[in-house]
């Protein structure tokens, strides 16, 4: 069967990566989580203590980043490696979601996460979730879904994972960072979070995991 590009964007916490992984799993392609990727740049800036209004700086630390997916065998998921280490843990972590919306807006970082999310689509057989995939990344993919949910549903669904992780953490803290990067990923300059024209819209605030993943198959079989 031909395969196509796929992609998934929307608001923060929608469900973007378990619809990705799902259908990725279901299909046989390769599942990219794009935001585990400026999560990941995010860390080392923090690390390293990076000064990101300094743009000479970016472009020179950038040259020491190296991100790559690995599959677990054991959990049966892709996993973010950043210069090597596993990361795929501690890139989920609050500190991380606090910076990464301003770390995402810069020019540099942009362009280098773009050019290896094209590389990696460049055999399709793709679902690779994120804000700007069907608007920039891959414009020509066969199949763009733009996914929304309700607000509070959006934040309960976070704070659930996060608590599991942290149980000092408070919904509050999950509900104004969801919002901050809203905000910033919707007003930035470049490759602010839309909805691309030709995109088709899931709203899954009250729908199964099932019933999501048996709307899009239907979606990709119309177009292979
Ligand atoms: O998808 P996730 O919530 O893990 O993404 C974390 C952040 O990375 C987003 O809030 C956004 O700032 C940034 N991002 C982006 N472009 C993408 C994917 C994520 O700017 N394609």
């Amino acid at each position: 069967m031909t395969k196509i590009i796929i992609t998934i964007d929307g608001w923060s916490s929608c469900g973007k990566s378990t619809l990705a992984r799902g259908l990725a799993k279901e299909l046989k392609y390769v599942y990219i989580d794009s935001g585990a990727m400026y999560r990941a740049i995010t860390l080392y800036f923090l690390r390293h203590h990076v000064d990101w209004s300094d743009n000479a700086s970016v472009q020179q630390h950038l040259a020491d980043v190296s991100l790559e997916f690995h599959h677990n065998a054991h959990t049966d998921q892709s996993e973010m490696y950043l210069n090597g280490e596993n990361v795929e843990y501690v890139i989920r972590d609050l500190v991380v979601a606090e910076k990464v919306s301003e770390v995402a807006a810069l020019g540099p970082v942009r362009t280098f996460a773009v050019a290896q999310q094209r590389k990696m689509g460049a055999r399709k057989g793709i679902v690779m979730d994120g804000r700007d995939i069907g608007t920039v990344v891959f414009p020509h993919a066969e199949l763009k879904i733009f996914m929304t949910a309700d607000n509070a549903i959006r934040v309960e669904r976070r704070f659930k994972e996060l608590y599991a992780k942290n149980p000092n953490i408070t919904i509050e803290e999950v509900k104004s960072n969801l919002e901050m990067r809203d905000y910033i990923d919707s007003h930035r300059a470049i490759s602010p979070l839309r909805q691309a024209e030709d995109a088709v819209v899931l709203d899954n605030s009250y729908m199964t995991m099932e019933e999501q993943l048996a709307w899009a198959i239907k979606l990709v079989h119309e177009r292979v």
